[in-house]
């Protein structure tokens, strides 16, 4: 028996993805969004609303996207609640926020895992915005490698979003192969 939850939209897992910014006078800052993904496979979009980080990326061009893993739960939801217009969140979270190499915006090194971007394309403005970016380089911590060089996610425990219940969940374990288990049926 199913019952019918209007338009509740409960799209399972959303991203974690923290976003990270410079404003006009080089100020670090980040925010969580889960109304994000990988577009293409080199490609990020998001749904941004009137943030200090939407006004950041429209000045700039240029983001940084570090899903967030379990070892950075607590900074993760702190850049989701917390404003860049109120705080400098790079300084209260602790962490180390580098320049990029590739673009103009920050890494920040805790977050084992970061995509470096530079927008292609704003639909609407400071307001709020989908926007995208091109993916130009991804850095990664050799500890989450696994011996053929790959991210291996079982070590880097990425977080995922429940929006149904407004927690946080860890990605768990790997139950087959893509491209692969669905072949039995294909006999
Ligand atoms: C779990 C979570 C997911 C969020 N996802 C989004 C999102 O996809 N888009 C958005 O505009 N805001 C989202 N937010 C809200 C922003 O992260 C929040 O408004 C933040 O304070 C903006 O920071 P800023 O003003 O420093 O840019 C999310 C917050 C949380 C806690």
């Amino acid at each position: 028996m199913k019952k019918s939850l209007g338009n509740a939209g409960e799209l399972f897992p959303q991203s974690v993805f923290i976003i990270a910014s410079y404003d006009e006078n080089g100020v670090p800052n980040a925010m969580n969004a889960a109304w994000a993904g990988e577009c293409s496979r080199h490609e990020i979009c998001f749904n941004i609303g009137s943030h200090k980080t939407t006004a950041n990326i429209v000045k700039k061009g240029a983001f940084t996207v570090a899903p967030a893993d379990l070892a950075n739960v607590v900074s993760a939801d702190y850049f989701g609640i917390a404003t860049g217009n109120k705080v400098n969140k790079a300084e209260q979270s602790g962490l180390t926020f580098t320049k990029s190499e590739h673009v103009d915006a920050p890494v920040i090194e805790e977050y084992p895992l970061t995509m470096e971007c530079e927008v292609t394309d704003v639909q609407g403005d400071e307001n709020g915005a989908r926007i995208t970016g091109k993916i130009v380089n991804t850095l990664v911590d050799e500890s989450i490698l696994d011996e053929d060089g790959k991210v291996d996610f079982g070590k880097f425990k990425p977080l995922v979003y429940d929006a149904a219940h407004m927690t946080y969940r860890v990605v768990g374990e790997e139950v087959g192969g893509a491209w692969k288990v669905g072949r039995t049926l294909m006999e």
